[in-house]
């Protein structure tokens, strides 16, 4: 390793899934496939610094990790034992993680309260980075390579961590009719995606910033064992196949229902493990019946999805952005935590600055 010092930037966005991930088979293998939309503005920004410990210097090389982790510019102890079990995870694939001093410095474009899930796009940022240093100490890597194992690395950070290394659509997770799919590795959507979901739209109204209730660790663990798992990881490849379909048709009312009953079937299987949770909040179900209503109304093609958590994500085509923004701003900001909400829609993927 002939590398001394340098350091690398890179900024991964957030993703919100359509058909949702939600209970592993094996350490970090999902259970069934999942596809998500990439988002633009939501992103971590993080920076890698790393200098090569010298057995002369004060960064004497030990057998131990050695980082330093600042948030927002200032030292974060708390998510240094997240970090620290990734790297452990990690080393076998990037035996070099031991010789190095690391700064990492990390930022979200987003309220860090504000409920949103940043491990996705900071185990995205994180793995990014230190693949640019693998590729520095071996400089034949191809980019296919280099793209794939940040993903499979993003992976063992947060299993949903993969799906933001790429855009626009991503699938994670074997299926038979995607080609090249894996559940080790997010693969770009790999068909050709009617032009309604160009610029897809996604608006995130913060009903709850409160801590997450259940962290999704222990939420995939809830599907072992949970009387209804089994059919719905079969459901989640017919919902892939079906969105397959409407990705090549534009059929928004399909895309509708098949992304609606997603999210509803995430939250009915945490309704129905051992212990149950309620993760969604009144003003959550205020929000899904007033989209119910403007949609039956208006016929605009709008529809919902949420995560594991009470905040809501407003889907819809770009051509009908102005109109749902005076909806949104008429009528749902008041089911929002300080009137909060966060514009964002369909991006690119990660990217080194
Ligand atoms: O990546 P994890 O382990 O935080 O799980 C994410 C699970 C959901 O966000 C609820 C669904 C998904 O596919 O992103």
């Amino acid at each position: 390793h002939s590398i001394e010092t340098g350091k690398f930037q890179w900024s991964s966005p957030s993703n919100i899934a359509l058909v949702k991930y939600w209970g592993k088979k094996d350490s970090q293998i999902p259970a069934n496939p999942s596809v998500s939309f990439t988002l633009n503005n939501c992103k971590t920004i993080t920076k890698l610094a790393f200098a090569k410990k010298h057995t002369s210097s004060a960064l004497s090389v030990t057998d131990t990790f050695s980082f330093d982790l600042l948030f927002e510019g200032k030292p974060k102890e708390d998510f240094k034992p997240k970090i620290q079990q990734f790297f452990e995870r990690v080393l076998v694939y990037l035996p070099f993680l031991k010789d190095y001093h690391f700064t990492i410095d990390t930022q979200n474009t987003f309220p860090h309260s504000s409920g949103i899930a940043s491990s996705a796009s900071g185990m995205a940022a994180l793995a990014m980075n230190l693949m640019s240093l693998e590729k520095a100490l071996n400089p034949e890597m191809t980019e296919d390579y280099f793209y794939h194992k940040a993903s499979f690395l993003a992976r063992l950070g947060s299993g949903s961590a993969c799906r933001s290394v790429k855009g626009k659509m991503v699938v994670w997770g074997n299926h038979d009719n995607i080609q090249g799919s894996s559940d080790l590795f997010g693969v770009e959507f790999p068909n050709v995606v009617h032009e309604n979901f160009k610029n897809f739209q996604d608006t995130i109204l913060l009903v709850d910033k409160g801590e997450k209730q259940v962290s999704s660790s222990v939420g995939h663990n809830l599907m072992n064992g949970h009387p209804f798992a089994e059919r719905r990881f079969e459901q989640a490849h017919e919902n892939l196949d079906k969105l397959i379909n409407v990705f090549e048709s534009g059929n928004l009312e399909e895309f509708i229902t098949i992304v609606e009953s997603e999210a509803l079937t995430l939250h009915s299987m945490m309704m129905t493990s051992i212990p149950y949770f309620i993760l969604m909040k009144p003003n959550t179900l205020e929000i899904i019946n007033a989209i119910w209503k403007y949609r039956n109304e208006t016929k605009t093609p709008v529809c919902f999805t949420l995560d594991a958590g009470a905040n809501v994500h407003v889907l819809y085509p770009e051509n009908v952005k102005e109109s749902v923004l005076q909806f949104i701003k008429n009528e749902l900001v008041g089911y929002c935590q300080n009137g909060q909400y966060l514009c964002d829609e369909i991006g690119d993927g990660s990217q080194l600055l």
